[in-house]
């Protein structure tokens, strides 16, 4: 394992922002910023054992900064939507903040994917950590957040969180990366399976209804593999609302799914201890240009963010976000990589 640190340029306010390289024996490497938490980079070897970013990124961190697409970033304190920017927990009604029309979507207008982390390298990891202070965004209570980045011999990256608060307050942590197992073109044609029997119906602002829909009998069934483009273009409401895939799926298991490209010959396991996992086909995305001059296109790219069942506070049943002050969240999501 080699580790090395550079700059990573500067934001509009001078602030430096630092990368961190971890390269593994095989040639793959995973590169960190402390400006979000940041997967900047995941290169995996191809089929011939060429490299391949995997992921979507920018290369300089006022790019980071102007746009708001949430590349690779971790998000925090809350991932997704929560329905009109407020929840009430102890009797007490907190007011979000609304960055996504009445909404509140990943964090707020300035989530931990805006935030300077600290960051160090320790051992075969990457580890950001930070104290998200109280009122931040609206949320109740100091947290502290830590984020390990581990890359091990075999090209898998496992990504660790742990958070502890000192009052009670709901988190829902992920990581926003937009794979592309080609490094380029879009996702149309990669083949994905995904280990879930119901999807979270969404509004039409995307958000959880609370009512769980089966996937069988609809283009939202990635149980056995498909081509992620086969279904995307069907006249099915809830692809239509959200323009794509843009919903949770309620994993059966800790195998939550599988990506491969035929191109390159890599496929991309997905692990994760949680219950839900956002799939989101990049429906959003707007041609701009990402890192090494390549553009970044609508759905140029997959993102399959681990999480709890969004808006969980106004569906009955999901699963609690809240965690209770002095209590410790540790959770682990892997994503291994092989060829064929
Ligand atoms: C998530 C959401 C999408 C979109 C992206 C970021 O995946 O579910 O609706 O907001 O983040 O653009």
């Amino acid at each position: 394992m080699n580790m090395e640190g550079f700059s990573f340029g500067a934001l509009s306010d001078g602030t430096e922002v630092h990368a961190l390289r971890l390269t593994n024996a095989a040639g793959a490497s995973i590169t960190v910023l402390d400006y979000g938490a940041t997967l900047q980079s995941l290169r995996v070897p191809d089929r011939d054992g060429r490299l391949v970013d995997v992921v979507l990124g920018y290369d300089c961190a006022a790019d980071y900064e102007r746009y708001d697409m949430y590349l690779g970033a971790t998000i925090g304190r809350v991932g997704n939507r929560i329905a009109n920017a407020a929840f009430s927990l102890n009797g007490v009604e907190h007011r979000l903040a609304a960055n996504d029309g009445a909404n509140h979507l990943h964090g707020g207008l300035r989530g931990f994917d805006k935030r300077l982390w600290e960051m160090r390298a320790e051992g075969d990891s990457i580890v950001c950590s930070r104290l998200s202070p109280d009122g931040e965004e609206g949320y109740p209570g100091d947290l502290r957040v830590c984020v390990r980045f581990f890359l091990t011999r075999d090209n898998a990256l496992r990504i660790v969180y742990d958070a502890e608060g000192d009052r009670d307050t709901p988190v829902n942590l992920t990581n926003h990366s937009y794979f592309n197992l080609n490094g380029g073109g879009t996702v149309l044609e990669h083949r994905l399976q995904v280990f879930a029997e119901r999807f979270c119906e969404g509004d039409a602002g995307c958000l959880p209804t609370g009512r769980l829909l089966p996937v069988e009998g609809t283009p939202f069934d990635f149980r056995a593999e498909k081509r992620i483009g086969e279904d995307i273009g069907a006249e099915h409401v809830q692809l239509l609302r959200a323009g794509g895939y843009d919903h949770n799926y309620c994993l059966s298991g800790k195998h939550a799914a599988v990506l491969r490209s035929e191109e390159t010959g890599i496929r991309m396991r997905v692990e994760t201890d949680l219950p839900g996992m956002q799939v989101y086909s990049g429906n959003f995305l707007k041609r701009h240009p990402g890192k090494g001059g390549r553009e970044i296109e609508r759905r140029g790219a997959l993102c399959l963010e681990t999480q709890l069942y969004p808006n969980a506070f106004n569906c009955w049943g999901f699963p609690s976000p809240v965690l209770r002050a002095g209590q410790r969240l540790h959770s682990e999501t892997v994503y291994a990589f092989s060829t064929f």
